[in-house]
């Protein structure tokens, strides 16, 4: 085992609370949802109980209508806003009676993340036999999505709020915060005490995030009235890549654990319909990739990002069109200055590789970039994507985000946001080991 892949190993060790993981110290100190799921990949490798562990208490918060929320707050602490008594998920009739959450949710990954887990376990049976225990909370939040997320019902799920999204300060919600004028809010901000405010969200961002909040409380986070009413109502390409791909994990390992004949038959049937409609509505033929959908203002938001690339992991593109993705990605992010992959286009003004989503690379989304790369069988783009992921994490450390551009990272100080990044160094971990 080399030195990086043991620092890894310190980072998530030092991260495990006992039953689940914080993404950071200081920065995130409850449980992710997303973060957790791939923060699992990681353990699996050389602590498997951890990696399980990491699941259960994920979905052991789990709603009583199928929902998962995308942070559990397991402790009392002001050192995060805007936390537990703010979000007050008690206002859902459904909502945990053993955890406070938040009431909203985030990029479906716990369907792959279990394949993931699988696929690396070297005790196939006893992994299966865990599988088995939690895989149908798993489908049961698939079924809240297709259910109470896709009100057209195309197969494609909206996301409410740019927290849900995980790319939460993308330029591409720029034009929604244009649709709205929230008030100006009075708090306090705990992430830019333990972090550069350049690196973070504005203030005046936070008044729109907290604004959807509001919104949603007012309405109990009822999905019908969020539905209506929120302002920020979104059919995302990255969210969407998620589900597809979980469910294609989900029909792969119910076969593997057999007499479940009911369940693969509904997940075949939302997968077809959510494939086709991806590649209908989603694909933006103006600029030769996936984007996202504004459902709220019915129009196309034809901004490319990393985002737009995520649907070679779940398979989504032919092959024809995967070529004519991958050569986007390739002259607009993969030009010889700029480490693979940017957040968001660095061809647009509104790009800036230092703030959190509107630049950056982050190592989650190459890792399925990555996977993506080798699944079109673009294996030498794929080991560019691992070499640049890798490279990044040893000149600089296992930070949250990193510059794009490589001249930056000369003096290993293009490492931006939380340090000791949990899901840094678990993806790390996967990339170097597989
Ligand atoms: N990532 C968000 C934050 O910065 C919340 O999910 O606080």
């Amino acid at each position: 085992m080399n030195l990086l892949e043991k620092k890894a190993i310190e980072v998530l060790n030092k991260n495990w609370k006992g039953s689940f993981s914080i993404p950071c110290e200081n920065l995130y100190p409850f449980q992710w949802f997303w973060d957790s799921g791939l923060i699992a990949i990681g353990f699996a490798h050389f602590d498997m109980s951890k990696a399980e562990k990491e699941i259960e208490t994920l979905l052991d918060a789990q709603w009583e209508n199928g929902f998962i929320p995308h942070i559990i707050f397991h402790t009392e602490t002001d050192s995060y806003f805007p936390g537990a008594d703010f979000h007050l998920s008690k206002l859902h009739p459904q909502a945990s009676k053993k955890y406070k959450t938040t009431g909203m949710t985030q990029p479906p990954v716990t369907g792959f993340v279990l394949q993931e887990i699988y696929r690396i376990s070297k005790d196939k049976k006893a992994t299966l036999q865990f599988i088995e225990g939690v895989i149908d909370k798993v489908y049961f939040n698939h079924e809240y999505f297709y259910a109470n997320r896709d009100p057209k019902d195309e197969g494609l799920v909206y996301i409410y709020h740019n927290w849900e999204s995980g790319t939460d300060n993308s330029p591409i919600w720029d034009d929604i915060w244009e649709t709205m004028n929230p008030p100006e809010y009075t708090f306090e901000r705990r992430d830019t005490t333990h972090v550069d405010a350049s690196e973070r969200p504005t203030k005046r961002e936070y008044d729109h995030y907290l604004h959807i909040i509001e919104i949603a409380k007012k309405h109990n986070y009822n999905d019908k009235k969020i539905a209506e009413f929120s302002p920020f109502l979104i059919q995302d390409p990255l969210f969407n890549a998620m589900l597809i791909k979980s469910n294609e994990s989900l029909i792969e390992l119910y076969q593997l654990l057999g007499n479940n004949e009911d369940k693969i038959r509904t997940l075949k049937h939302w997968q077809n319909k959510s494939i086709k409609s991806f590649n209908d509505k989603l694909f933006d033929s103006d600029v030769g990739v996936y984007t996202h959908y504004d459902l709220r203002n019915e129009r196309v938001l034809s901004y490319i990002s990393s985002s737009s690339f995520s649907p070679l992991f779940a398979g989504i593109p032919n092959k024809d069109r995967a070529a004519g993705i991958i050569k986007v990605m390739m002259d607009k992010f993969g030009k010889d200055d700029q480490y693979l992959c940017a957040s968001f286009d660095p061809s647009n003004e509104r790009f800036n590789p230092k703030k959190y989503w509107r630049g950056p690379v982050w190592v989650n989304l190459n890792w399925m970039l990555c996977k993506g790369l080798y699944r079109y069988e673009k294996n030498d783009l794929a080991n560019r994507m691992k070499n640049d992921t890798v490279e990044i994490v040893e000149k600089n450390g296992f930070y949250e985000y990193f510059d794009s551009r490589r001249e930056i990272h000369e003096e290993g100080k293009a490492g931006y946001g939380g340090n000791n990044f949990s899901w840094s160094a678990a993806l790390l971990i996967d990339l170097m080991n597989s």
